[in-house]
């Protein structure tokens, strides 16, 4: 046996021998020795809170929004029906605080499989949100936990409370006004009143994720037409979008997403340089306009 080795051993054994001297009880009384006793308490009070210190560590150092503008040019898309029609404001149905399904309106952008969901939320002005009353906004449909996509991630208006979310303590007398955004793969919660700063709770278990679903920029014209034109800066990070062309980053090193990597959308309008965002399917209702 090497020196080495055999040094290896005999730490190992004075450990084990350490820890049996500590734990046995004194021969007269058989009581533990008061002060073993104190130490392993500590000991044990020690260890616990240095797993639960590793376990939420990276709530203190990832910020639950980013504060890092992404990009300096998005492309501007229009919101179309999948015939290719422009939508208008007045075709978006409302929630409200009775709701009890709400169609999921769902549409790409910037990149064409980084799925949005589409809301509007009556009397309710959504930070950076559009239309006569500031109503309307989208989300990604991107869970910022590990990145689960809508169906899976969905709008869950008042009176529609998921399944998997009464399992983790929800009723109708804790479930938002509103409803929240709500990611059935660990249970993330996003609510869609409060715009960039949208993460609820905290989010589910201590993550890379604890962030804001981003929220989409948009824009309407004099026809109620609505655009998407950028991802709000203050949350901008789509997760999963970095992982191309420089790995994935966070925090200082995000300065620019590149957008190369992924697939466009089809162009709308040549001539403007104008893309198109198709509202796709919806799972749980028809929405008007031929959706279901
Ligand atoms: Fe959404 Fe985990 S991926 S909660």
């Amino acid at each position: 046996m090497s020196e080495n080795l055999k040094n290896q051993v005999k730490a190992f054994y004075s450990i084990i021998l350490f820890f049996r001297d500590l734990i046995m009880t004194d021969k007269d009384n058989e009581v533990p020795n008061q002060e073993k006793r104190k130490f392993l308490k500590l000991l044990g009070l020690s260890i616990g809170a240095l797993s639960l210190g590793s376990l939420s560590a990276e709530r203190f150092f990832v910020p639950t929004t980013r504060n890092k503008p992404v990009m300096s040019s998005y492309p501007k898309a229009i919101l179309t029906d999948t015939s290719g029609t422009p939508i208008t404001v007045s075709q978006i149905p409302y929630a409200n605080t009775d709701t009890s399904s709400y169609p999921i309106m769902v549409f790409n952008y910037p990149l064409q499989d980084e799925p949005n969901i589409l809301v509007r939320l009556r009397g309710i002005k959504i930070p950076g949100g559009v239309g006569p009353n500031g109503d309307i906004t989208a989300y990604s449909g991107i869970c910022q936990h590990l990145g689960c996509v809508v169906p899976l991630v969905s709008y869950n208006p008042a009176k529609n409370i998921p399944f998997e979310a009464q399992l983790i303590g929800y009723n109708s007398s804790n479930w938002p006004t509103y409803g929240l955004l709500y990611c059935k793969c660990h249970g993330s919660q996003y609510d869609p009143t409060r715009g960039p700063h949208n993460l609820y709770n905290s989010g589910p278990a201590p993550s890379p994720a604890n962030h804001s679903l981003p929220q989409v920029l948009l824009e309407t014209d004099s026809e109620g037409h609505i655009y998407a034109v950028g991802m709000n800066p203050v949350n901008a990070v789509i997760r999963g979008h970095l992982w191309q062309p420089n790995g994935e980053t966070y925090g200082s090193e995000v300065e620019e997403e590149d957008l190369s990597g992924g697939t466009p959308l089809p162009l709308y309008d040549v001539t403007n340089n104008i893309y198109r965002a198709t509202i796709v399917s919806s799972s749980n209702g028809p929405w008007p306009g031929n959706y279901y």
